[in-house]
């Protein structure tokens, strides 16, 4: 059962006036991603082949984020008419995708997997719940709140699931903390990138990676508040056995929050050098 539907948001509130330019990439390119997520169910369930539980709530688990992809992409199907959700996530489909043939996880172990997704549901989460505060436009505020709750719901799914294998598989402390960073590592890889690309560049442009990924982060990362990386920095301390809400943690959000800005301005100094009338989003 979805906690919502797509058809219960109140799309009719919506306000073009309020929309700011900036987001609407982002939401086109977080659309394609999240749509894809029943490829991802597909791996898991071979990765956890023998355990109908888990597989049962990753079937659960893709249709929450294939209804996120479709939210999304309805809304800035409204914020931009001239927009092909359909047609953007076919050119995605057809240029990306993940190896689902996997008899075990590319993490070494289903324990490392299971972190792993909860650093990505870390992301999500936190992403989502940045946009809905920045956001002045009320449909995409509604849909980025019912999709954060989603995401921070999927967490702790990962996490439950995680602590029943750590039990049993035992991987190491070191080992837990490396899959977690390695995966923070990976969301500047192809996969968000390539979403920006099918989703906001036209066919006459090859893809770049150094292109896309400065225009998705450089405006993505405008985004977030110090509060947004506190909580995020919490949630990945839980999934490696850390506590959440020390003081080793407060000092890693700082950290964090200083690396972001920088990487920030990094993509911003790329994109202006990419294309200077481009405007960008109003820095922190
Ligand atoms: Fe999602
Ligand atoms: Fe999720």
């Amino acid at each position: 059962m979805k906690h919502w539907r797509v058809e219960q948001i109140a799309w009719d509130r919506f306000e073009p006036s309020k929309v700011d330019p900036e987001i609407i990439p982002l939401v086109k390119a977080a659309a394609m991603v999240e749509r894809n997520g029943g490829d991802y169910a597909i791996y898991l369930k071979r990765v956890f082949k023998d355990d109908p539980d888990f597989s049962r709530a990753a079937d659960h688990w893709a249709e929450e984020e294939i209804q996120h992809g479709d939210a999304l992409g309805q809304w800035a199907s409204l914020a931009d008419p001239g927009w092909d959700y359909a047609a953007a996530f076919e050119r995605y489909r057809n240029g990306y995708s993940i190896d689902i043939n996997a008899n075990a996880s590319i993490r070494g172990s289903r324990t490392g997997e299971l972190i792993a997704r909860c650093i990505v549901e870390t992301g999500t989460s936190s992403y989502y719940t940045a946009l809905a505060e920045a956001t002045e436009e009320p449909v995409l505020q509604q849909v980025c709140k019912l999709i954060a709750a989603d995401e921070y719901r999927h967490f702790k799914l990962f996490y439950d699931h995680m602590k029943r294998y750590l039990a049993r598989e035992d991987l190491s402390f070191a080992r837990r903390l490396r899959v977690a960073f390695g995966r923070v590592g990976e969301s500047e890889d192809d996969e968000l990138a390539f979403a920006f690309h099918c989703a906001n560049e036209g066919p006459g442009l090859a893809y770049s990676h150094d292109r896309c990924i400065a225009g998705y982060m450089g405006r993505a990362m405008g985004f977030y508040r110090p509060r947004h990386l506190e909580r995020g920095m919490g949630m990945i301390f839980k999934a490696v056995g850390l506590e959440p809400r020390g003081r080793l943690s407060q000092i890693a959000a700082r950290g964090a929050w200083r690396l972001l800005c920088w990487r920030r301005d990094r993509y911003r100094q790329a994109l202006s050098r990419m294309a200077p009338a481009a405007p960008l989003a109003q820095a922190a």
